[in-house]
């Protein structure tokens, strides 16, 4: 099947401020994606997974000034701090997108023209309350309303944050977001997996349900921005622009053949993954935005929790942050799991949807039970029994040996569905509970059959040879189903069974017909194959 049959899966993370250097919570929602995007291609689907900066605004002009550089030298300082990591973190993204390229400019000015066409834009002027950090807008009420809240007094400070707000008085464009209050409404109510999890849901209807204000969307009083194209003195307010990156990657706007058709093939996307610090601007001003310009809306916006730290002083857990100075770089992490430790720990022991709080402690531990004694060990004691007792080959496989029942294969055959289920809903770890129960059960295996006593008999030859391919066959399918937590190991293990990893789908590459579900199925083992040791793939942390 060529890759465009296959259904699009187009994927994204945020397009993060470059105002500092990534962290483990910026990292932590780009490996979401990740996961997700290399599960889909195990799939079958033809994915397309987004990342990139957001580089306009006044918080990234306010950094640049801050380091004496002119905006744009500022960022390109910054992007490989982006783009290193992802690469050592193993994101497979398809694109890189920073909002000072020439394809954002043409489309952001695109969108200004058609925006203007369609009645939803008019020019007044802004007086009110701003949050560089958030590069967010706040009313008089909603401002006053926290402060009770916040019982501050004197200096006002930002309803979501909790930082100082600046008075900001300018002319603007205007969107008129509250005249899709109803639209919006009816989208959550026809569409309820548009905002996910479910439990989201409450705080974007009742926001909504309260009364929309229409949003400044131009600012005056500095010039870091892509200009509006019928009224230069103005430029675009940053989230007017970052929001759009979505469909400039899949080239809106432009009216050549080829552009026209990969636009029609990724639009809408599936899946925009975002912290919940930015679920009203994806659940509620860019369906609006979409909806005035006429364009499909993304199927599902997944927002995360946040990974907080204890502040030291208060006490409180606190959202990690670049702008508070309280970050934790990913390298620290790393050091001491392995990448793939990291990628393993953050995807499953994060409850779905919720806040976590950070602790090295709690990172040892499940990274010594789940993959040091757990799954490396499983990998390791087979891979050695196979050594040992069938000459560093894996036993032949026959029908015979298909044909048997076993407790693992009992669990392997029923673990896809439930697995399936939890990785679309970005449960990975209701997912990874799902795979670990095959681990679990073939280490106890092991000790329950004590392959070391049956290969003492020779006339028993036969049960030693259907343990080890129950092993090897449990292993293979859990190798298969972690791939997209930790694709290098997967691909070791694979190639530790004596397979050809390239010919599996590790590493998502899409193989003619076949897909996860296929792969995954009981038998499908090549056996007869020689077998590589290896260092221990976890070793135990002390
Ligand atoms: O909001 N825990 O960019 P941003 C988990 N440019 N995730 C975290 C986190 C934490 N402590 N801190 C940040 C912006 N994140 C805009 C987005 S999109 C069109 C424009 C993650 O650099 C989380 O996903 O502030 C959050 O939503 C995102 O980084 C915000 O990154
Ligand atoms: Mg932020």
């Amino acid at each position: 099947m060529a890759q465009t049959q296959c259904p699009s899966y187009f994927i994204t993370t945020p397009i993060y401020y470059v105002n500092a250097a990534p962290h483990l919570g910026t990292a932590y929602c780009t490996i979401l994606a990740d996961v997700q995007a290399r599960y889909r291609r195990m799939m079958g689907y033809n994915v397309k997974f987004l990342t990139g900066m957001d580089e306009h605004g006044q918080k990234v002009a306010e950094a640049a000034a801050a380091h004496n550089l002119s905006p744009q030298a500022w960022c390109d300082s910054q992007a490989p701090l982006f783009t290193n990591l992802w690469k050592k973190l193993e994101i497979s993204y398809d694109d890189f997108i920073r909002t000072t390229e020439p394809r954002q400019y043409k489309a952001v000015q695109e969108l200004w023209n058609r925006m203007k066409e369609t009645g939803y834009l008019y020019k007044g002027s802004y007086d009110g309350w701003y949050c560089t950090p958030e590069e967010t807008y706040f009313t008089e009420t909603q401002v006053s309303k926290a402060a009770e809240a916040q019982q501050s007094e004197g200096e006002n400070l930002c309803p979501d944050c909790g930082r100082p707000l600046q008075r900001v008085k300018e002319e603007s464009y205007f969107f008129k977001l509250s005249a899709f209050q109803d639209k919006l409404l009816a989208l959550y109510d026809e569409h309820p997996e548009f905002v996910q999890p479910a439990f989201r849901m409450n705080e974007v209807r009742s926001f909504v349900a309260s009364g929309l204000q229409d949003l400044s969307v131009s600012r005056t009083s500095f010039d870091w921005g892509i200009p509006v194209p019928f009224d230069i003195k103005h430029v675009t307010y940053v989230w007017f622009d970052a929001l759009l990156n979505y469909m400039t990657s899949v080239r809106y706007g432009l009216d050549d053949a080829a552009s026209k058709d990969e636009f029609a093939f990724r639009w809408p996307a599936q899946c925009h993954v975002v912290g919940k610090d930015i679920i009203r601007f994806h659940c509620v001003i860019w369906p609006a935005m979409l909806m005035a310009l006429g364009e499909a809306l993304p199927q599902s916006v997944f927002a995360h929790g946040f990974l907080t730290v204890r502040n030291p002083q208060t006490g409180n857990a606190e959202k990690m942050s670049k702008s508070r100075g309280n970050a934790i770089a990913p390298a620290e992490v790393i050091d001491k799991l392995g990448v793939e430790g990291y990628r393993y720990y953050f995807m499953t022991d994060v409850t779905h949807g919720e806040d976590s709080a950070i602790s090295f402690e709690r990172m040892e531990q499940v990274y010594n039970a789940d993959l040091a004694n757990s799954w490396g060990n499983l990998v390791s004691r087979t891979i050695t029994m196979c050594d040992k007792y069938f000459d560093g080959k894996t036993p032949v496989v026959d029908d015979t040996w298909k044909q048997q029942t076993s407790p693992l294969r009992d669990i392997a055959q029923r673990m896809f569905e439930p697995y399936q289920k939890n990785m679309e809903s970005m449960n990975f770890a209701a997912a990874k509970d799902v795979v670990m129960e095959l681990v679990h059960a073939a280490n106890h295996y092991i000790e329950d059959m004590a392959p070391w006593n049956v290969a003492k008999d020779p006339t028993r030859a036969e049960e030693l040879r259907f343990i080890l391919l129950n092993l090897l066959e449990s292993i293979r399918i859990a190798a298969h189903l972690l791939a997209p937590f930790m694709p290098e190991t997967s691909h070791e293990v694979l190639m530790r069974e004596g397979l050809d990893p390239e010919a599996e789908l590790v590493g998502g590459t899409m193989i003619e017909g076949l897909s996860l579900d296929v792969i995954c199925a009981w038998g499908g083992l090549a056996g007869d194959q020689p077998v590589v040791k290896g260092a221990a793939l976890f070793p135990r942390l002390a």
